[in-house]
C-alpha cells in the first residue's frame, strides 16, 4: 500500500464540485496542500469555490464540463495535465437521483442516472489513467453510496447505478494491483448536501434523505484520509454505517423490515413540489455551496438511535439464540 502522507504538491481533480461532498472534499484536499482542478456543469459555482480555495492559500483551475460527455471528460483532463504538468488523484463524485416508484420513473431518467453515476466514474478513469500508467502512479478515488451495498424505496435507478459503480470499482482495484495505481472507495451515509434541494421527484413532493443525516464535512474528511492512505473502502459514519453493515449481517431482516414499512414516509415531506427533472439533464441555480436544506440529524439523537438499534437486535439476537438452545436441550 502506498502513503502519500503528505499531499503537498498532488494534483487532483474533482468531480461534482459545484455543490455538496465535491464542494467540501476539494476545499479539505485544498488544506490539506493539494492543488485542484474542480469540475461540474455549473461554471459559476465553480468560481466561487475557487475564491473560497485560494482563501485557504491553495491552487484551484476550473474545467467546467458534463460528466456523461465524452469530449467534456477529456478536456477537463487535458487542461488540468496542461496547467500542472500532471494529474496524481482523480476524485469521482458527480452524480444524480431521481426519486419515485420504478414502475413510474421514466425510462430516460433511469439511463441518466447511471450515465452520470456510472459511465461518467468510468469516462474519467478511463481519461486519468493513460497519465496515471505513464507516471507509474496515480489514485482513483470514488466517493459511493451506503446504497451501493443496500438499497431503498424510491431510489431503484441511484441504488443499483451506485451497486454496478462499485462491482466496477472493485474489479478495476484487481486489474491494477501491484501497477502503483490505487483504487479507493468511502461509503456516503445521508448526507446535508443540497442533493435534495435540486434531485428530480416524480412524487410532487420534496424529497429527504433517510435518517441520520451527517455533515458532509464527514465524507470531506474520509475524502482527505483516503488520499494519504489509498486502497481501502471507508465507512466514515458508524450508525448509518458500521452498525448497518454488522446488523445486515446478522439480522438482514430489520432492516429490511424497518425500509419496506417506514423507507417511503421517511423520505418524502408533506411539502408539495412540482420537479420532475430537477438537475438530472440541465444543471440548476439552487444547490450551490457545501450544504443544503436538510439539517444534519444532532449526535444526541444519532446516539439514542444506535443504542435503540443495537438494544432490539441484541435483545433479537440473545433471544433467538437462548431459544435455539432451549430447543436443542429439549430435543435431547
Ligand atoms: N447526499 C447524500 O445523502 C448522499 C448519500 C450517499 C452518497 N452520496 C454521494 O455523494 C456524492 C455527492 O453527492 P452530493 O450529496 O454532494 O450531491 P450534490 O450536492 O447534488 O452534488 C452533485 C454534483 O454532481 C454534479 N453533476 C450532476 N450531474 C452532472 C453531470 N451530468 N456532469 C457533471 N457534473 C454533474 C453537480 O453539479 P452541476 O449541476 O453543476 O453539474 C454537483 O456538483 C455523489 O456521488 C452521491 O451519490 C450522497
Amino acid at each position: 500500500m502506498a502513503h502519500h502522507e503528505d499531499l503537498r504538491g498532488q494534483v487532483a481533480i474533482v468531480t461534482g464540485a459545484s455543490s455538496g461532498v465535491g464542494w467540501q472534499s476539494a476545499v479539505r484536499l485544498a488544506e490539506a496542500g493539494a492543488r485542484l482542478c474542480v469540475t461540474a456543469r455549473r461554471k459559476s459555482a465553480l468560481e466561487q469555490l475557487r475564491v473560497e480555495v485560494l482563501q485557504c492559500g491553495g491552487e484551484c483551475l476550473v474545467s467546467e464540463g458534463d460528466v456523461t460527455v465524452e469530449e467534456d471528460v477529456e478536456r477537463v483532463v487535458r487542461e488540468c495535465v496542461e496547467h500542472y504538468g500532471r494529474v496524481d488523484i482523480l476524485v469521482n463524485v458527480a452524480a444524480v437521483q431521481s426519486y419515485g416508484f420504478f414502475e413510474e420513473l421514466p425510462w430516460e431518467h433511469i439511463t441518466r442516472v447511471f450515465d452520470v453515476n456510472c459511465f461518467g466514474y468510468f469516462r474519467f478513469a478511463r481519461a486519468v489513467l493513460p497519465h496515471f500508467r505513464n507516471q507509474g502512479h496515480g489514485h482513483v478515488l470514488n466517493v459511493q453510496s451506503m446504497l451501493a451495498v443496500g438499497a431503498a424505496p424510491l431510489l431503484s435507478a441511484y441504488a443499483s447505478s451506485k451497486h454496478a459503480t462499485l462491482g466496477w470499482a472493485q474489479a478495476l482495484a484487481l486489474e491494477l494491483a501491484g501497477t502503483g495505481i490505487h483504487v479507493s472507495n468511502v461509503l456516503v451515509p445521508s448526507v446535508s448536501s443540497p442533493m435534495f434541494d435540486h434531485a428530480p421527484t416524480m412524487l410532487n413532493q420534496k424529497p429527504v434523505p433517510v435518517p441520520p443525516t451527517y455533515d458532509v464535512d464527514l465524507v470531506a474528511r474520509a475524502v482527505v484520509r483516503l488520499a494519504k492512505r489509498p486502497d481501502r473502502t471507508l465507512v466514515p459514519a458508524f450508525l448509518q454505517g458500521r452498525l448497518i453493515l454488522w446488523l445486515n449481517g446478522v439480522a438482514p431482516w430489520v432492516g429490511k423490515a424497518l425500509l419496506s414499512h417506514f423507507g417511503v414516509r421517511m423520505q418524502t415531506t408533506h411539502i408539495p413540489l412540482d420537479r420532475p427533472e430537477g438537475n438530472l439533464f440541465t444543471p440548476m441555480a439552487q444547490g450551490v455551496g457545501p450544504r443544503g436544506s436538510v439539517p444534519p440529524t444532532p449526535a444526541w439523537k444519532r446516539f439514542t438511535a444506535a443504542l435503540g438499534l443495537a438494544a432490539l437486535t441484541g435483545g433479537v439476537v440473545g433471544g433467538a439464540v437462548l431459544g435455539a438452545r432451549g430447543l436443542v436441550r429439549a430435543a435431547r
